[in-house]
């Protein structure tokens, strides 16, 4: 059986102590974050601004857990292999703003990272079938990208039971990983569809504990 793994958003959380905000999902025994998620966001993407990479590099250095850049950015082409370089574990490109993605995947894993390749809500799987044999993870958005905080998109679901499907019959080998409105009520259908990996920003960080709600999440799925 699949291990399913977790990646915190620290986007909801506050980014003045973000080297404690990592601490604080590490949990213990294996059961807190598997990576952290962090929204990289400008303001023309997306309509909303977050952090670059001088953060991340800083991060890197404050945190052990490997770090799971969501590149909300235009051109990724030019950007995202910077990360990689930096040392984030995983780069997640979104498929809409990539001139080259397979260019960019190969660059990516070059400078030693995984590469992930994201859509937002309303696009279609399977024009991206070829790109995807190129990445190591599929980011499905299941709210519009740019905030946290959102209310699930179960429609999304489809393209993860597609994806599943994919992966499960050795047509694609990467990890379905699901982003946006994840929390007690919307991990148990996301889990059902096939994610591999769940990535939950307020339901983790607007916790009074935020390692006790990611392994209540965890045991939801985990069962
Ligand atoms: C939104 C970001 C998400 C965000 C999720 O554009 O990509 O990673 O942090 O936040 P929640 O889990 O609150 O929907
Ligand atoms: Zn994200």
């Amino acid at each position: 059986s699949r291990r399913t793994l977790f990646a915190p958003s620290i986007l909801s959380a506050d980014f003045a102590r973000l080297a404690e905000e990592a601490d604080a999902v590490r949990g213990v025994d294996g059961r807190g974050a598997d990576w952290l998620h962090v929204d990289v966001m400008d303001a023309h993407f997306v309509p909303n601004l977050t952090l670059g990479l001088p953060v991340v590099s800083s991060l890197l250095a404050a945190t052990d857990l490997p770090l799971d850049c969501h590149l909300m950015i235009e051109d990724p082409d030019r950007w995202a292999t910077g990360y990689a370089e930096a040392g984030a574990h995983n780069v997640t490109v979104h498929a809409e703003a990539a001139a080259d993605p397979v260019a960019l995947a190969r660059n990516l894993r070059a400078a030693g990272a995984r590469a992930g390749l994201a859509i937002r809500p309303s696009t279609p799987l399977d024009p991206w079938l070829e790109v995807l044999r190129h990445f190591d993870t599929l980011l499905v958005m299941s709210v519009e990208p740019g905030f946290g905080g959102q209310a699930f998109d179960p429609d999304v679901l489809d393209t993860v039971r597609r994806a599943r499907t994919l992966v499960d019959t050795g047509h694609l080998d990467l990890v379905v990983e699901i982003d946006g409105g994840i929390n007690a009520d919307t991990i148990e259908q996301a889990a059902e569809a096939g994610v591999d990996c769940f990535v939950a920003g307020s339901a983790v960080y607007s916790a009074a504990d935020p390692a006790r709600a990611l392994e209540g999440l965890r045991r939801q799925v985990d069962a």
